[in-house]
């Protein structure tokens, strides 16, 4: 049972989490956020120990044991339109990373667009939507799946999934881990220009796969090259000989 004192003990943060909701059971904290009509406050935070329709990117689903790992969505509604919405998610990938690393000693990278990995196993992945009104964006929802106290996973999968308790070898105090990822968040985003600046060289150093041989897939398509670098979008760059391409979703391996 997740305890939301221990929680709230460690939390430093101004927003994120300070409106914090404990569910269950829920059909995914991602759709509570944005299909709710209530007016949420900026950082509001939903944590569910059981998503019946946990969504993953690339219309995949997300499953997760009941009561063992983290399964969260983060709402972001105050100055959303000053931030570049892909900066967001790859700083929620680099929030996640950075508290593993600080509360566990644990080395961990990044997969792009938003994997978070342990010894080339996936800990972790960040789903992020949005509602828009004309050309604004109304709220953005960050939802982070963390595989934390788990330690099997049953399925065909695209990337071995791990768990911090897995790697480490010890149960994690869940609470602690989710304190520390808001704290971590929210200061990565304080400031728009910062954010972009810092998230998208923080994330560069964190990503084994630049300057890589990587195979894409897109859908039915493949494409190889090497992995060049992000672009100012955090999109990836895809250089084949002289051809250089931009690709803004897939799924990447080294070759
Ligand atoms: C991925 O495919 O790697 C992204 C997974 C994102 C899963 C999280 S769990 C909490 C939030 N609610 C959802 O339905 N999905 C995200």
């Amino acid at each position: 049972m997740f305890n939301i004192e221990d929680f709230d003990i460690k939390l430093d943060t101004k927003n994120l989490g300070r409106n914090f909701i404990y569910s269950e059971e829920i059909p995914s904290t991602n759709s509570f956020l944005l299909n709710n009509l209530e007016d949420f406050n900026h950082g509001t935070t939903i944590l569910s120990e059981f998503q019946q329709e946990g969504k993953g990117r690339l219309n995949r689903p997300w499953f997760s044991n009941k009561g063992q790992n983290l399964t969260f969505s983060i709402l972001l509604a105050k100055n959303i339109n000053r931030y570049n919405p892909n900066h967001i998610s790859l700083a929620a990938s680099l929030a996640v990373s950075y508290a593993i690393e600080n509360l566990f000693q644990l080395k961990t990278n990044l997969k792009w667009p938003n994997d978070v990995l342990i010894n080339n196993k996936k800990v972790s992945g960040i789903l992020l939507e949005s509602s828009s009104q004309g050309s604004e964006i109304t709220k953005i929802v960050i939802g982070i799946g963390i595989n934390v106290n788990q330690t099997k996973f049953i399925g065909d999968f695209k990337l071995q999934p791990t768990s911090v308790k897995f790697e480490l070898k010890k149960e994690i105090q869940r609470e602690r881990l989710l304190s520390e990822i808001l704290n971590v968040f929210e200061n990565l985003i304080r400031d728009p220009k910062e954010c972009s600046k810092k998230v998208l060289n923080d994330w560069r150093d964190k990503c084994r796969m630049i300057g890589e041989p990587v195979s894409i897939t897109i859908g039915d398509e493949k494409k190889y090259g090497i992995f060049y670098d992000l672009d100012a979008n955090g999109f990836l760059i895809l250089k084949s000989g002289d051809k250089i391409e931009k690709i803004t979703s897939g799924d990447v391996s080294i070759r």
